[in-house]
């Protein structure tokens, strides 16, 4: 038996820490690399609060079509495949950079959202959540808050803080996780980035689930190069023999 395949058949604790590569085939667009958000949008110019501050009205325009999209996407083989491990793990733990809630739509139930999400909105000034979708459409946005300030979309810009405690919760769980997969992330973007090398300090088994190569690569025991639509449900196919009893 390999390495990875005993330390696949002990596993307890399973960590699956996701960017934007996977929702790519669901129609959702990655940030980097060709064709990639932040090569047609200058993040300064739409992702930051003083953007937010400066022109309002454009930013909401922008999140509210990346809304639409996200809302009339829908969750792909990979994200399934990680919603079925569930069954795999005693505990299993998906940790997420996007904000399009496809995880939870496929079925995931424990979902620690690092950057937020577009489905909740908040107000810029008393700090009011609400669905987004429950927001009445507002020309020219964005929608007001009773208290008369703006509602924002519920997601971390650059330059702000990730939400404290769901940050906590996920050096928690990554700590303790004995496998540790990361999909479709760059692995460039911090504090997020951080946790692959917790991980790897940790001890876990670390898998890698991405098309192309990452600063994560070399540290990863398994690498799996292609699409997570593809690689995952596999990938699950082949834990599920190793785990079922025999
Ligand atoms: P990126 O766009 O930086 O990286 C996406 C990764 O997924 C790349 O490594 C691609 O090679 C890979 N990829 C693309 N399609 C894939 C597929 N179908 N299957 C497998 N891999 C695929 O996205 P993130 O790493 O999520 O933050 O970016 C991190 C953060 O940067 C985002 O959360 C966002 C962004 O700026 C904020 O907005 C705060």
């Amino acid at each position: 038996m390999s390495s990875v395949e005993g330390a696949v058949r002990a596993a307890r604790r399973a960590v699956v820490f996701t960017g934007a590569g996977i929702s790519q085939e669901s129609g959702i667009g990655t940030f980097r690399g060709p064709g990639g958000l932040w090569e047609r949008f200058r993040p300064e110019e739409v992702a930051t609060p003083e953007a937010f501050a400066a022109r309002p009205e454009l930013v909401a325009r922008w999140y509210a079509e990346r809304f639409a999209a996200m809302r009339a996407a829908v969750p792909n083989p990979g994200h399934r495949a990680i919603a079925s491990w569930e069954a795999l793990f005693p505990s299993l733990v998906v940790v997420t950079q996007n904000i399009d809630r496809l995880h939870q739509r496929a079925g995931s139930r424990d979902v620690l959202e690092l950057h937020g999400t577009l489905w909740v909105s908040r107000c810029a000034r008393c700090r009011r959540e609400v669905a987004t979708e429950s927001l009445p459409p507002a020309e020219p946005p964005p929608a007001r808050c009773d208290c008369g300030g703006m509602f924002r979309p519920g997601v971390v810009w650059f330059g702000e803080a990730l939400p404290l405690d769901v940050f906590a919760r996920a050096e928690a769980e990554v700590a303790a996780a004995d496998l540790f997969v990361a999909v479709g992330t760059s692995a460039t973007v911090w504090p997020a980035a951080g946790l692959i090398e917790l991980a790897a300090a940790s001890g876990a088994l670390l898998v890698e689930v991405n098309r192309d190569e990452t600063p994560m690569s070399r540290l990863a025991a398994l690498t799996r190069r292609g699409a997570a639509g593809e690689e995952l449900p596999r990938l699950g196919e082949e834990w599920g023999r190793w785990r079922s009893p025999s």
